[in-house]
């Protein structure tokens, strides 16, 4: 895939290297979470191993008591913060990379 100027309604993830080179991967819109904790203050973890996923096209509710950590998930989805531990994936590329 290479960038255009022109609308084709393809979309991909920019993918910088470190050498200087450039990858794009078609965005499909696969979410997935692998034993991410993460706390908002240090010593104060709010999520502790949790893994989840939401395959392409898919609709995914969160659902729990106030508190539990909805807001939370989905604020480290949008990497509004980073995770202490674990792994977050947009279509198998490292959230931290995009
Ligand atoms: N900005 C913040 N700073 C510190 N702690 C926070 C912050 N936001 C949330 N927390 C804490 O993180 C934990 C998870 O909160 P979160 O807001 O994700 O829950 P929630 O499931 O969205 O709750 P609700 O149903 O009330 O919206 C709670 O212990 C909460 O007190
Ligand atoms: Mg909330």
């Amino acid at each position: 895939m290479v960038e255009c100027k022109e609308r084709t309604g393809m979309w991909a993830w920019k993918h910088p290297h470190e050498n200087g080179t450039t990858t794009y991967t078609k965005l499909t819109g696969d979410v997935r979470m692998y034993d991410v904790d993460f706390g908002y203050v240090k010593d104060k973890i709010v999520l502790h191993n949790i893994t989840l996923y939401a395959e392409p096209g898919q609709k995914v509710a969160f659902v729990g008591a106030t508190g539990a950590g909805k807001t939370t998930i989905t604020n480290l989805i949008n990497r509004f913060y980073d995770i202490a531990d674990g792994k977050i994936r947009y279509d198998g590329i490292n959230i931290n990379k995009i």
